[in-house]
């Protein structure tokens, strides 16, 4: 016995585990989903549990109710026929009437379907009408069963159990002239009574059902029409964020959310305007920005009488480079700016090497040479000048790894850089120097194909060749920030 109790205390605890981690798993899960759900579902959701578990409440209790009231409705139409019967049957025990008693139990059985037997007894309980007329005769036991009612006529009414089912005895006493001459006895069933009670019940449940499916319906018109304003309230923001606002938002309601959309149209159209000042200002800056690396430009080109103008040039075959390869807008942009700074490292390089007539020494080279890094310190200065530093760097690099400074090769050379070498190239040796002649374009052109894949990368060079045989090609005013004065 202990055995099995302890198999079955086993058995129960592993099932509770079970279903603890079950509820363990599944609750931050629903929870989760909850939280991701839309604000249509959960006022949706909300008001069909809170209607669904208020018709159920009323469901029960009217249920109850009506069962209660069915039940007193039965057993007083009962205890109503025993009593009149008890109240004739006097006039007939007095003279020993058999036959007007039976006629009394016999019409009240006949008409009232739901009453099992009838019985008069005297009142030492011997049956002396009975509806089934072999009970005749027969001690009638006193019945044992749950007293449900009493009154002080001392009208019983008890609930009883037999093999037939359960049953409700009325007992009424026969008083005739202060004497007690005995007691009617009626059986009711109780199943007509559960038949009624079955009956009531499914009617309120499909009411039920009707008012849950109304309410489920209901309440999402409700959530949409509450969520209205909301949604539209949450797309005007998201529009915010993009500063894509057209229109300002419709006021359905003079409520909380009414204010709330007001206040959002306000705030949509200080930003709007806050906005269209910050483009304005930041226009102005912009400008303010290319004025400078125009005045920068031109201050370095202006040391050199020789290479006067020779930013805004390279900067103008690059744009050419550059747009035929399909850079972006942008880009073509920071090209030209670079362009610009390319040389600008050159401000610290000193006049009696820059502008010497004769060739180099080996120590002038090299501090000539140094201008790229120069470049790259001064644009280092600023943040928003770093783009610049590679093209700057970079600028002297080779192809094949034979430039400076730091000897990269291929394409480990900078775009910008690789274009800008092409177009300085070109424009040094299409400018006069203090050395030399400028060379016509047809023999520059010749040494840049010459030093494709040496010196200039090979893609690029086939490009700027097919540009240059364009014969108006130069003369396009190419370029993106405007071009150098
Ligand atoms: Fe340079």
């Amino acid at each position: 016995m202990i055995a099995v109790l302890r198999s079955f205390a086993n058995k129960t605890s592993s099932y509770l585990h079970a279903l603890l981690k079950f509820f363990r798993a599944s609750v931050p899960l629903m929870t989760q989903r909850y939280r991701s759900a839309s604000l249509r579902f959960k006022i949706a959701f909300f008001v069909v549990i809170l209607l669904t578990s208020t018709s159920f409440i009323l469901c029960i209790v009217t249920v109850q109710i009506m069962n209660n009231y069915i039940l007193n409705e039965i057993i007083k139409r009962g205890e109503s026929v025993g009593k009149s019967i008890a109240a004739s049957a006097g006039y007939n025990l007095m003279p020993k009437d058999l036959l007007g008693l039976d006629n009394l139990v016999f019409k009240a059985k006949s008409s009232n379907s739901d009453m099992l037997y009838v019985t008069i007894v005297d009142p030492d309980m011997k049956t002396i009408v009975h509806s089934a007329t072999e009970m005749i005769g027969e001690t009638k036991p006193i019945a044992q069963g749950r007293l449900y009612r009493e009154t002080a006529d001392g009208t019983t009414v008890k609930e009883l159990t037999n093999s037939s089912g359960s049953i409700f005895e009325i007992l009424c006493p026969i008083v005739f002239m202060n004497k007690s001459l005995g007691s009617v006895i009626i059986g009711m069933n109780k199943s007509i009574l559960i038949e009624a009670q079955r009956k009531v019940g499914n009617m309120i449940l499909i009411v039920f059902g009707i008012i849950v499916v109304l309410g489920i319906f209901a309440s999402s018109l409700l959530a949409s029409f509450l969520i209205k304003p909301i949604k539209e309230l949450s797309a005007g923001v998201e529009e915010l964020k993009y500063g894509t606002t057209k229109n300002p938002l419709r006021i359905y309601s003079q409520d909380e959310l009414g204010k709330l959309t007001h206040n959002f149209n306000e705030m949509s159209a200080l930003i709007a305007t806050q906005r269209g000042k910050l483009t304005e200002y930041a226009r102005d800056l912009e400008e303010a920005y290319v004025s400078i690396v125009k005045v920068v430009a031109a201050a370095i080109d202006a040391r050199d009488s020789y290479t006067h103008g020779h930013s805004a040039r390279v900067a103008q075959l690059s744009l050419l480079i550059g747009n035929q390869i399909g850079i972006s807008k942008e880009d073509l942009r920071d090209l030209e700016v670079a362009c610009l700074f390319h040389d600008v490292g050159k401000i610290k390089t000193p006049d009696s090497i820059l502008l010497k007539p004769g060739k180099l020494t080996e120590a002038e080279y090299k501090e000539m040479k140094q201008h790229v890094v120069y470049g790259a310190s001064i644009l280092s200065w600023a943040p928003s000048l770093f783009k610049y530093i590679p093209s700057t760097r970079h600028h002297h690099e080779w192809h094949n790894g034979k430039g400076y400074p730091d000897g990269l090769v291929g394409d480990n050379i900078p775009l910008f850089a690789a274009i800008i070498t092409i177009a300085d190239a070109f424009d040094a040796m299409t400018s006069d120097r203090p050395y030399r002649k400028a060379l016509f374009k047809e023999e520059a052109l010749r040494q840049i194909a010459r030093n494709s894949g040496t010196q200039f990368r090979p893609d690029l060079v086939e490009i700027f060749l097919e540009l240059m045989e364009k014969d108006d090609v130069q003369d396009a005013p190419l370029s993106v920030v405007g071009a150098v004065g």
